[in-house]
């Protein structure tokens, strides 16, 4: 085989062999995949990344599902570059963007990912790859979470914890889209960004109890979770009676089911799904211009410990993305 026809079949990918901080993440070349019948290959232009990625990296999150040598990621925007056996909804050319196979392994930190067809939808035309990129993983669970579990509807209160990251930043708009007045809790300096992008009220976690500013709330999207100051179980005491509380970072534990029941509480754990249509859905919106995307940093994909080092500090305002090729 010649040298050009081997470089058709390898590319660069950052893999792990171990659990372990970010160290462990290494760039290696590896096989490039195939995609069988109903599934995609996509040039990789950007890479999203999120806690989950971290998470698992040191051993947690998605961990117990993998194998190794395992290459991290989930949030894809690229270029269709093949596409399967019965496959009649993309062609090579298309730009598209996903999050797909979670909480299987995507592989999305590499320059090439394949992935049934209908979990890609066609990327926002307004946005570039590196914006993209940074919507998937976040948006969805937004998405999946406002509208699909608290079916959040006009004139309602939501408060939403840790709203200046990749998940708040979308439920906020969404949940203002949907016409909620949406109260979210950030550090003061992300306050009029958040004001700008929907929030009707702003309490800074870091001087004030959110339970001491606010009341009557309908649903609470609990960004922090019960490790942090116990943000879930606090929540409960800003519902309206019958009111919901959504846990996205780490499930419910028997002690927070049986405080939510005693306190007359609907309370529901959640996992992001991959899902093609919503994420048609949200382009629609994003091309609209209702709904903004913020990356906050980009790294190259060869910098991807630098970026989880720098996600794992906890204060990205909206997303990191990791840039594959051009
Ligand atoms: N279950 C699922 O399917 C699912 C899906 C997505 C995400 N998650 C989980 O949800 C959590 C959030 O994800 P993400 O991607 O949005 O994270 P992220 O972007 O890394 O969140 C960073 C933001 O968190 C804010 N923050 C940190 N501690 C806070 C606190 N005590 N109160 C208020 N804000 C605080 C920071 O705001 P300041 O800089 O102002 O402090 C920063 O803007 C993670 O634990 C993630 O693993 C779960």
């Amino acid at each position: 085989m010649s040298e050009d026809d081997m470089s058709e079949h390898i590319m660069r990918a950052v893999t792990i062999s171990e659990f372990g901080g970010p160290e462990v993440l290494t760039i290696e070349e590896v096989a490039r995949p195939v995609p069988l019948p109903t599934e995609v290959l996509v040039r990789v232009h950007a890479a999203g990344v999120n806690p989950v990625d971290w998470k698992t990296r040191e051993g947690q999150g998605m961990a117990g599902l993998q194998t190794f040598p395992l290459i991290l990621g989930w949030d894809v925007s690229g270029v269709v570059e093949e596409v399967g056996f019965g496959v009649t909804t993309l062609a090579p050319g298309d730009e598209v963007y996903a999050m797909p196979w979670f909480p299987r392994a995507a592989s999305a930190y590499a320059e090439y990912v394949t992935a049934p067809a209908r979990q890609w939808a066609r990327k926002p035309a307004t946005l570039d790859h590196v914006h993209a990129a940074a919507v998937p993983l976040a948006a969805l669970t937004a998405w999946q979470t406002v509208v699909d579990t608290a079916h959040v509807r006009a004139g309602q209160r939501v408060l939403i914890t840790a709203a200046a990251g990749g998940v708040g930043h979308f439920a906020v708009q969404f949940a203002r889209h949907l016409g909620a007045d949406v109260i979210a809790t950030a550090g003061a300096a992300r306050h009029p960004w958040l004001k700008e992008l929907g929030a009707d009220e702003t309490i800074d976690y870091t001087t004030t109890r959110f339970e001491d500013a606010a009341a009557d709330v309908d649903v609470v999207i609990d960004l922090v979770g019960d490790a942090h100051d116990q943000t879930s179980t606090r929540s409960l005491k800003v519902l309206r009676p019958g009111g919901l509380l959504v846990t996205i970072p780490a499930g419910v534990s028997p002690e927070l089911a049986q405080a939510a029941k005693a306190a007359g509480m609907h309370i529901t754990p959640y996992l992001v799904e991959p899902d093609g249509a919503a994420l048609t859905t949200i382009a629609g919106l994003i091309d609209a211009g209702q709904i903004a995307v913020e990356v906050e940093e980009t790294f190259p994909l060869e910098e991807a410990g630098t970026a989880h080092a720098r996600g794992e500090a906890g204060r990205t305002r909206g997303k990191l993305v990791l840039t594959v090729t051009d």
